[in-house]
């Protein structure tokens, strides 16, 4: 159901509730109204003239003298302190307003944000990981026809940027959705999968809410070029195997003398957080499962039949190589603009590229966490942040501009 959808069905069971409560109050109304008449028809007084002694209105009242002092005060002061109390309390109410409004959104995103995080611990952390900072899935790889090739173990990525890199929109495609050919199934109802519209909204919210800070990112990304480089190092020198000094000097010589293709190498296959910032995992076909381990490995009977990977040859995303990018992008700019703000659905971008099927190409150089995102609610602008002195600013993306132009040139040399 589109939330247009739900809120029509709200208006319409509440139309019906408040028709109910008013036919049941004017059955009441008639119903006492006829008690009432009966009441007085039957018990009421038969000898006329009576009411002439009996009437309240006939009873001796109060001296002139003193209704217009004492009982005229009374009245006036009470007057006054009636108008005193409204002309005062509506003020107030009226000031309080915008605060009771803010509360009640913050109360019910802290109550949608905790629903989606007991949703995240049963349906998702199995392969996200607890608080979503990366797992691992179990999965069988096949061939076209279906037949078993290998069982491995795919790399599930840390979510605790995913708002940086999608919009809550994108997010919601590839959970109503899930990633063809991945060990991540479609969760939403528009995919087939279990989970409602407002589920889904709530597990966006809970992500919301774990969204790393912009320096514990940058922190993120600098470990992992260092993991990635102890890759590099470990691969050339197998002799350093177990000197633990020896490696990290050798790595840390590495990533200084790193040329800017280097760089970007390192960022492309960045295995952090069970490679949420890398390029690898949808650019290389394998690379989330090890399949040149996989592929070498003697307990898999079907082993022969796994290639070896090709970096950035495609996979989830498109083939980057023999050129392809110089051939999209005619310079390095309008390239790197393009993995600054990703792909969005439908959106034209390169030389004859189109964003496609939810906009699944990440933005790695802005936060675009909040954009295109039409409900929830009005202070769940994730990528704004707002500083002691109120002062409003975007936050920054996951890789800096000097990281994008590193994967840029990389790319262009495939
Ligand atoms: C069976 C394991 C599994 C489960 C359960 C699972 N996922 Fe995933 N999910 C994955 C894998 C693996 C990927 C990466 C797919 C790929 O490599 O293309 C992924 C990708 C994603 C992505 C895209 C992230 C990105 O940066 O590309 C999101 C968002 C996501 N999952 C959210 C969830 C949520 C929310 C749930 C729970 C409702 C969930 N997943 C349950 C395995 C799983
Ligand atoms: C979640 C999967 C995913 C990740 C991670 C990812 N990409 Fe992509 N990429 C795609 C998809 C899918 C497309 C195709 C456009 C679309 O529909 O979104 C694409 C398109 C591209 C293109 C355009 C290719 C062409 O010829 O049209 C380039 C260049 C690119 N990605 C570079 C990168 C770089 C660099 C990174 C890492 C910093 C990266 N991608 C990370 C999925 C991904």
């Amino acid at each position: 159901m589109s939330p247009l959808e739900a809120s029509n069905t709200t208006m319409l069971v509440a139309a019906n509730t408040f028709r109910t409560t008013g036919l049941v109050m004017a059955t009441i109304a008639v119903v006492a109204y006829l008690g009432y008449l009966a009441y007085n028809y039957i018990w009421g007084r038969g000898d006329i003239g009576s009411e002439l002694e009996l009437a309240a209105n006939k009873k001796p009242y109060l001296e002139d003298a003193e209704l217009e002092t004492k009982k005229l005060d009374l009245s006036l002061t009470v007057g006054l302190a009636t108008i005193a109390v409204i002309g005062l309390a509506l003020p107030l109410y009226w000031l309080g307003e915008p605060g009771r409004q803010e509360g009640y959104i913050e109360l019910t995103t802290a109550q949608l944000a905790s629903r989606g995080e007991h949703l995240f611990e049963e349906s998702c952390s199995g392969c996200h990981g607890l608080g979503a900072v990366g797992g691992t899935a179990p999965y069988t790889v096949t061939d076209s026809e279906g037949g078993f090739i290998a069982n491995v173990t795919w790399r599930a990525p840390a979510l605790t940027t995913v708002l940086y890199r999608f919009s809550e929109d994108e997010v919601r495609y590839v959970l109503n959705f899930g990633r063809q050919n991945s060990p991540m199934p479609a969760w939403g109802a528009p995919g087939g999968g279990p989970l409602t519209t407002q589920a889904v909204d709530e597990l966006v919210v809970y992500l919301s809410e774990i969204q790393l800070d912009p320096a514990e990112v940058t922190a993120e990304v600098d470990e992992g070029i260092e993991q990635s480089a102890r890759a590099v190092v470990v691969a050339a020198n197998p002799d350093l195997q177990g000197d633990e000094a020896a490696i990290m000097a050798e790595v840390e010589q590495y990533i200084e003398a790193a040329t800017e293709e280097q760089l970007g190498e390192l960022l492309f296959t960045n295995p952090i957080g069970s490679g949420a910032y890398s390029c690898a995992r949808c650019h290389t076909a394998g690379w989330s499962w090890d399949s040149n381990g996989v592929a070498v490995d003697p307990e898999q009977p079907f082993s022969s039949l796994i290639s070896l990977q090709v970096s950035g040859g495609g996979g989830f995303g498109p083939n980057l190589t023999g050129g392809a990018t110089v051939r999209q992008f005619p310079n390095s700019v309008n390239h790197a603009d393009f993995i600054s703000i990703g792909a969005q659905d439908g959106v034209a971008y390169g030389s004859f590229g189109q964003g496609d099927g939810g906009g699944q190409m990440p933005a790695f150089g802005v936060c675009v966490g909040d954009r295109g995102s039409s409900d929830i609610s009005p202070v769940f602008g994730f990528c704004e942040v707002t500083d002691a002195d109120g002062v409003v600013s975007e936050r920054p993306g996951v890789l800096t501009p000097e990281q994008i132009d590193a994967v840029v040139a990389y790319e262009r040399s495939l």
